[in-house]
């Protein structure tokens, strides 16, 4: 047991998925593994354990936000020792030529968080993906016929920003789109030596407004999982 998690040592595969949402949590565990029992409910943030093609995985929600995930990240390494990790989730788009609907395989995150500034002060830090794990889901993608974009992401502490025009900036620099999660998620993976990436569907697009039914959403984010999961343990 750990702070905010109510699984036993052991309960927890070494390699996690992790979605913001717990009820998507919920929804992965119950189409993608064999035999899922849920292993927290802490707080409402649901975990599941059960196999994939014959090997143990687990998902953990982590609510949305870098304090959020961090904990849960922070946690799942060093008390039940998982050592590949995932993101699963949603993005804006930056850029006209990555829609709605495609991939986004977060090769870095920049950030506009005050997080790293408290562990770095005024040096900065890039926090990167492992080439491992980025190497084979973008193998899994093409292999599937997905449209998957690989590159730098921004992670933001706040959905909604004050100056709409701001994404201008870090588009103009390559940066892909907008989440909520991943430099957290890669800063504490190489802290504490394990491996972590962040695969994402675009679900909004800050310049073209385009939008997809509730029922294009889930195909793309069914397809999203297949390749977190098959890029993690294949
Ligand atoms: N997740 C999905 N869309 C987002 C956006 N526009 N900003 C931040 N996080 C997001």
């Amino acid at each position: 047991m750990s702070l905010h998690l109510n699984a036993e040592v052991g309960q927890i595969a070494p390699t996690v998925l992790l979605p913001g949402d717990p009820l998507r949590a919920r929804h992965i565990a119950e189409t993608f593994f064999t035999d899922p029992v849920q292993h927290n409910d802490v707080r409402g943030m649901l975990g599941f354990t059960g196999t994939y093609k014959g090997q143990p995985v687990s998902v953990q929600g982590t609510g949305m936000g870098m304090a959020s995930a961090g904990i849960y990240i922070h946690e799942l390494i060093n008390g039940y020792g998982c050592q590949t990790l995932v993101r699963v989730g949603t993005c804006g788009s930056y850029h006209e030529n990555v829609h709605v609907r495609d991939l986004i395989l977060a090769q870095a995150a920049c950030t506009d968080s005050n997080i790293n500034n408290i562990r770095f002060g005024a040096k900065n830090y890039a926090p990167i993906a492992d080439f491992g794990l980025l190497m084979r889901a973008y193998q899994v993608a093409q292999a599937r016929g997905l449209r998957a974009h690989v590159g730098n992401i921004m992670s933001s502490d706040t959905f909604y920003q004050d100056d709409p025009t701001e994404y201008k900036l870090w588009a103009s620099f390559g940066v892909l789109g907008v989440e909520m999660e991943a430099a957290q998620l890669y800063t504490l993976a190489a802290k504490f030596g394990v491996r972590a990436l962040t695969v994402l569907t675009v679900s909004d697009h800050l310049i073209t407004r385009e939008e997809t039914t509730a029922e294009e959403r889930q195909l793309t984010f069914n397809g999203m999982i297949e390749v977190a999961l098959d890029a993690a343990l294949g």
